[in-house]
């Protein structure tokens, strides 16, 4: 027979103890608590008074066969048997028997207020109901009032928006404004970064896995400023010192920009060295160049810290790209930047049809309200912290564990065979998290090799999901 264990005790256990929750259920206390010691102790996910409808629709293996037939072939899907979600509230999920996961992914760092918030949905439906769609050659107040509460989120003279329907229609924009304000082609990236999935953001993505064989010019990546195994490890101005060589060596001396994450996500949660931004600021603005900080993961309170990710490293872009969080999950993005880089533009119509639609951008000022009046940005802090807390005590426990990082709900858990080689725990990383899985806890993963747990849920996550995450995580790993 199993004893499940109430979530707050079994964190406190683990603070308490390295030892396996097995040998914890032997602890007078909780032996009182769980009644025979040769029980095993599992973590139990924390309450929630919800009970989605009942799902009559389609089974999961006949929506997987049309999948099959009618969808692209490259789509990949998480876990041995595919996870068919019908419900969402607030972190959980909901798959079509009802049965509640914990979502510590957040539709990869999208879902930012929680899924189906009821301010959001409000928004969206009162808009949809009075007017779903017109032009921009109109005037719309969704899409100015949301432009004017963004651009006060934005530090400096960045105030002018653009707004898209996705993270790459965000870069792909910003790519060519800085090209068209500068008069220069060359752009600098980071290598492991990623950036879209069309011409120019395909071309400025670092990894291989999300780069087809077509023509992609103009963008050189430089050596990626990677704590871990980074060879000049935290130092942030070393790494930069490689800008410096591309625009000597690659360029003509004269660049349009450089584009980064402060914290690379798909990349697998890779923070940029400290001091890292401020010195290739300096270095791409002595060659011409415009800065673009890539905020579609970072942005939106997700770190904690910050509102957005570059304020960590004290620099303040040209410009920000957002997608993603902005709207809780609406195809939503946007550029922001400075009056004068925008007047770029005006050369000709920029022509976005969906962009700044009044249904999508009623649904991101609410996103932005619900950030701020739910303190959002400060749970995502505390929470976070403390969530990282956690798992680095996880590390000391657990030799697979080769490194925690990242800020808020930005962060990684990288696995490997050995914590010197670093070598990547690929399978391992898989085992877990489709026992994770099966425990009810979600998780992402990225990373080159796969061997990255990201964990990037809603901004409402509590300290009790994250007792229940971590002690999971702890069990699984007990038992490899
Ligand atoms: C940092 C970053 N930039 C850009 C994109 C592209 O966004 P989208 O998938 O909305 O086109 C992503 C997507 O994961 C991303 O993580």
């Amino acid at each position: 027979m199993l004893t499940i264990c109430a979530s707050r005790t079994s964190s406190l256990l683990f603070r308490l103890s390295r030892r396996s929750f097995t040998k914890l259920a032997q602890d007078s206390e909780a032996a009182a608590l769980h009644g025979e010691n040769d029980e095993e102790f599992l973590p139990q996910m924390p309450p929630f008074d919800y009970t989605p409808p009942p799902y009559d629709g389609p089974s999961a293996d006949e929506l997987l066969e049309k999948r099959h037939r009618h969808l692209n072939p490259c789509m990949a899907y998480f876990y041995k048997n595919p996870l068919f979600l019908v419900d969402g509230k607030m972190q959980y999920l909901f798959d079509e028997k009802g049965r509640r996961y914990l979502d510590a992914f957040g539709g990869i760092a999208t879902v930012s207020c929680g899924h189906c918030h009821p301010q959001v949905l409000d928004a969206i439906f009162n808009q949809a109901k009075r007017l779903q769609h017109t032009t921009a050659l109109y005037l719309n107040r969704p899409s100015v009032d949301f432009a004017e509460a963004l651009a006060s989120k934005c530090p400096g003279d960045l105030n002018v928006v653009f707004f898209t329907n996705s993270g790459t229609e965000a870069n792909e924009l910003a790519l060519m404004i800085a090209r068209l304000y500068t008069g220069f082609h060359d752009i600098i990236s980071l290598r492991n970064g990623y950036h879209g999935n069309a011409g120019a953001t395909m071309t400025a993505t670092g990894q291989r896995n999300y780069k087809y064989n077509v023509v992609q010019t103009g963008i050189h990546h430089a050596l990626n400023p990677d704590p871990y195994r980074g060879i000049f490890g935290t130092n942030g101005p070393k790494y930069a010192k490689d800008v410096d060589e591309i625009i000597t060596y690659g360029t003509c001396g004269r660049v349009a920009g450089f584009i980064a994450e402060a914290i690379q996500g798909v990349g697998g949660i890779y923070e940029l060295a400290p001091g890292y931004l401020s010195a290739v600021y300096a270095s791409v603005r002595k060659a011409g160049g415009l800065c673009i900080a890539d905020e579609v993961q970072s942005g939106f309170a997700r770190t904690g810290g910050h509102f957005w990710g570059f304020e960590s490293q004290g620099v303040v872009p040209d410009i920000i790209t957002m997608a993603k969080g902005i709207g809780n999950g609406l195809p939503l993005g946007a550029v922001v930047t400075t009056s004068e880089i925008a007047k770029v533009m005006t050369c000709h119509g920029y022509l976005n049809t969906f962009g700044g639609n009044p249904v999508s951008t009623a649904g991101g000022l609410a996103v932005l309200k619900v950030i701020e009046n739910e303190k959002l940005q400060q749970n995502a802090f505390t929470v976070g912290m403390y969530l990282k807390n956690q798992l680095l005590a996880l590390k000391e426990k657990h030799d697979i564990i080769g490194d925690v990082r990242g800020r808020g709900f930005l962060l990684g858990v990288e696995l490997v065979t050995d914590r010197d080689l670093k070598n990547p725990a690929t399978r391992e990383t898989l085992h877990v998290m489709e026992e994770m899985k099966d425990m009810g806890v979600l998780v992402g993963k990225g990373g080159l090799h796969g061997n990255i747990f990201r964990i990037s849920p809603p901004l409402c996550f509590t300290r009790e999901d994250a007792d229940f995450l971590v002690c999971t995580m702890d069990h699984i790993m007990s038992k490899m």
